[in-house]
């Protein structure tokens, strides 16, 4: 199991201090994981994904560190103004952009991921841009976290390419360089390779080119030397600065989310029931996927389902876990690796107002978002 990257003492004061469900992050571990991107892949330039958690306080951090955003919505672009980034700090990427995201990215002078052929028409003047390629390629993840297969909705076919670069050309704007994005919480190098060495191919539709954009995806535990190695292989081929786009890899391990142990029953199946459920933690739920769980009690070690508070069959947050015996109400528990899509994924369904999200700065608990109430929740009801 990986470590927490707080200590069980300072998650105990978090929980008394700021109540559960929580999400309480490491500022040591989020350095650390910036360094670690920047130790395997040197000069290239960092995009922060900021889907996978756009709270204000994570972007400024990043933003001090030089880091750049990738914006996928309106929303986001508006984080964006307010954290006060410039247009070469900025890069506006979806599949379907609304003519407000085409305005307001062009009067930040932002650059813009193409995804298809028709958006050329719809980009403000003179644009700078890079291309979204869709290799085809089937990559080892979940199906939902897959962007660069042949049936995914993302990017142009390489047989598609050469019509977008002239109607880039005929529309006065600048191709920057090409995109790529396969995929999120992919662990095996080999794919990563794969997706780089066919767009490496496209050199000899498009030229030599200012930048190579490879995405993100990393998982958790990835080489990302082998994986960077094989990044500045293809930007090479375009005589290309490399780009790269993590959101996961700078935020997850630095957050847990903190809940606390309402109860225990016996169905078919025995069940530890939290106080958090799919509301603040939902890839369980939509992915599979299984976050690491440390237990801050202790007991012989037996196995449960982790349940949620809502009512859905679906709100589980583990399957068969080890924990611990003899949990009462009120013991603590940390789901790990939550800093990346957890609170930003979180939702308001059945009323339940979002957790609080602190910081560890190192000296104290910064918080970086208050809980939510049941007034906010309805505050834009009329
Ligand atoms: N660049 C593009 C164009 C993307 O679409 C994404 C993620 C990223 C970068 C960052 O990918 P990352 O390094 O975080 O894997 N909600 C899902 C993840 C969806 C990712 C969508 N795109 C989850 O909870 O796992």
């Amino acid at each position: 199991m990986p470590d927490a990257p707080l200590t069980d003492l300072q998650m105990k004061q978090a929980a008394e201090r700021f109540g559960t469900p929580l999400y309480a992050y490491s500022a040591a571990e989020l350095d650390a994981a910036l360094s670690r991107v920047q130790a395997a892949f040197g000069d290239a330039r960092i995009w922060y994904a900021m889907k996978a958690n756009p709270n204000l306080t994570l972007l400024r951090r990043m933003q001090s560190a030089g880091v750049g955003f990738e914006c996928v919505s309106l929303g986001e672009l508006a984080r964006a103004v307010k954290v006060e980034a410039d247009g070469d700090h900025l890069l506006v990427n979806g599949p379907a952009k609304s003519d407000e995201e085409y305005r307001l990215g062009g009067d930040l002078g932002a650059t813009f991921i193409v995804d298809r052929l028709g958006e050329v028409a719809l980009l403000p003047p003179a644009s700078r841009v890079l291309v979204r390629v869709n290799p085809g390629l089937s990559v080892s993840t979940h199906d939902h976290l897959a962007t660069g297969a042949a049936h995914s909705k993302f990017g142009v076919r390489p047989d598609q390419l050469p019509d977008v670069l002239a109607a880039l050309r005929s529309g006065g704007h600048t191709l920057r360089g090409l995109h790529l994005h396969v995929g999120s919480a992919i662990r095996d190098a080999g794919d990563f390779a794969a997706a780089f060495a066919r767009v490496a191919e496209l050199h000899t539709l498009t030229g030599p080119l200012e930048v190579l954009d490879v995405g993100g995806g990393w998982g958790l535990g990835a080489d990302l030397h082998g994986i960077a190695a094989r990044a500045k292989e293809a930007a090479a081929s375009f005589g290309a600065v490399l780009w790269v786009e993590p959101g996961r890899y700078l935020v997850a391990q630095a957050g847990v989310l903190l809940t606390r142990v309402m109860g225990h029953k016996q169905t078919g199946r025995d069940f530890t029931l939290l106080d958090a459920g799919m509301t603040e933690l939902l890839r369980p739920m939509l992915y599979g996927a299984a976050h690491p769980v440390q237990a801050l009690w202790e007991g012989e070690a037996t196995t449960s389902d982790l349940a949620g508070p809502a009512c859905e069959s679906g709100d589980l947050l583990g399957h068969d876990v080890t924990l611990p015996a003899g949990a009462v109400r009120g013991d603590l528990l940390a789901l790990l690796e939550a800093g990346a899509y957890g609170a930003a994924m979180s939702s308001t369904y059945l009323t339940r107002p979002r957790p609080a999200e602190v910081l560890w700065d190192g000296t104290q608990w910064v918080t970086m978002r208050r809980r939510e109430t049941a007034e906010d929740i309805w505050a834009a009801e009329v």
